[in-house]
């Protein structure tokens, strides 16, 4: 079936509704804009992601350790970083609706009286482009002042370099190396939007990594690559990603180069992921604010440098998204057509689902110790015995689970069953002794059909 890209968002934006991936947050109370909660399919898929980049990025290699950071840190971290004064973006006020809108990205923005059309070219005009802070601001303790004032990181690197001296002299590793961490980051989006595109509140997985200066050019072309190559390992379709690299215009005030690698949304090219060379300057900026000296010092060649760092840094709720977009489609096939998400098996929520043929003559039971004999292994399983077996099927080619396994007669006489294919719903006998490891090496084996 032909879809336009506007039908496929909001199958997408219906889906996660429908199947419990995500709802709106406060939904009972009316919402709160463009926030959103994951649900029990949803935190699934994002756990997985996490996973998968840990794996990748920390358990997979021996230069790289994790942290997990404060998201309140001490006030003068932001000022020093320069977010406090100069992490903004332009804004743009409607004199008619008193709408708020990106200048620079007015193209994505509707009116809110006329959304067929962008602010400005509707009947209302707009003020000149000022400059608007992102940062979330609180207060510590219970007295509200100055002093008190606190933020709430709206990047989760500057954790990473106010640690850099503990994790070197903790972890005994020198550079090239690197610092990973996962965790919320907060910003005050004049236009969130886009389903989880853009929201105010976001999990971030970022990485600095730390190198001698003269090895800057060579890790950047590397990140560059490796991260490019993660999206399409995990099944995103090559011919929807590409590398960009920034014009000097768009580049953050703390960097010198950078790279997204973008996917082409529904709604047009959008970054998933950036790669950037932040050089020294965070490192130099806090050892001044801090006083606290953060030059490396090499045993070996007595060399004495601050390290630049290369930083890959992508959104999870954006990664998901991206996951469940390119995974979607909808399959004619002879006498109808089916909704199926072509997910990874790495990155699909529930990894096999189990049903008994019928509902009588032992096959519950018989698929319930099956069901438990894979949980117990390292699958999310899904048990089912409501509806014909071709609805359940469809059921779980809608959530995108890999395979779905079969109790019949069969299992009962032989200790057979029937694992049914997602991808093209074929489906094969196999003994329950050998299930696992037939299940790991469809798995080790998986590639994307379409
Ligand atoms: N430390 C560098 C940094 O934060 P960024 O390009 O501003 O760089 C990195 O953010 C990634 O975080 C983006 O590529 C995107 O995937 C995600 N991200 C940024 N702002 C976001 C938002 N408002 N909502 C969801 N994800 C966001």
């Amino acid at each position: 079936m032909v879809q336009t890209k506007t039908d496929l968002m909001s199958t997408i934006v219906s889906l996660c509704k429908r199947r419990g991936f995500v709802f709106q947050a406060s939904e009972i109370y009316g919402g709160v804009g463009n926030t959103y909660d994951y649900g029990p399919l949803g935190v699934e898929l994002k756990r997985r992601v996490k996973d998968a980049w840990w794996s990748r990025i920390v358990t997979a290699r021996n230069d790289v350790v994790g942290l997990d950071s404060a998201i309140i840190q001490n006030p003068r971290v932001w000022e020093v970083s320069g977010h406090v004064g100069g992490f903004s973006d332009p804004m743009v006020d409607c004199k008619k609706c008193k709408g708020r809108f990106r200048a620079d990205k007015l193209e994505d923005a509707r009116c809110p009286e006329k959304p067929s059309k962008v602010p400005g070219q509707c009947a209302g005009e707009l003020t000149e482009p000022r400059s608007f802070n992102l940062m979330f601001k609180t207060h510590v303790g219970p007295v509200e002042g100055t002093g008190a004032v606190a933020y709430l990181r709206p990047e989760t690197a500057q954790g990473i370099f106010l640690n850099f001296k503990n994790v070197l002299e903790s972890a005994r590793i020198k550079p090239p190396f690197g610092i990973a961490q996962i965790g919320k980051s907060f910003r005050n989006e004049i236009t969130p939007g886009n389903f989880v595109f853009r929201t105010r509140e976001f999990e971030q997985a970022e990485m600095e990594f730390f190198v001698p200066p003269a090895e800057n050019d060579q890790w950047f072309e590397y990140w560059r690559k490796e991260r490019f190559e993660w999206y399409v390992d995990l099944g995103i379709r090559r011919e929807n990603l590409r590398l960009r690299d920034h014009d000097s215009d768009e580049l953050a005030h703390y960097s010198t180069a950078c790279s997204d690698v973008e996917y082409e949304y529904p709604f047009g090219w959008g970054e998933l992921e950036g790669i950037a060379c932040r050089t020294d300057f965070d490192l130099k900026r806090h050892s001044e604010g801090s006083g606290t000296d953060l030059v490396y010092f090499d045993p070996q060649t007595k060399e004495k440098y601050t390290p630049y760092v290369i930083e890959p840094a992508g959104g999870i709720d954006r990664m998901a998204l991206t996951f469940l977009i390119d995974a979607y489609e909808e399959e004619e096939l002879e006498k109808d057509t089916r909704a199926v998400l072509r997910f990874h098996p790495e990155i699909a929520p529930t990894t096999v689902a189990v049903f008994p043929l019928v509902k009588k003559e032992g096959m519950p039971e018989k698929a319930h110790e099956i069901e438990a004999m894979l949980r117990r292994s390292r699958y999310s399983t899904f048990y089912d015995e409501k509806a014909a077996i071709g609805r359940r099927y469809r059921r779980q080619d809608e959530v995108g689970t890999p395979f779905c396994v079969t109790i019949d007669g069969d299992t009962l006489e032989k200790d057979v069953v029937t694992v049914r294919d997602r991808d093209s719903m074929e489906q094969v006998n196999v003994a329950v002794p050998e299930l696992l490891a037939w299940l790991d090496e469809a798995i080790r084996n998986w590639k994307r059909v379409r």
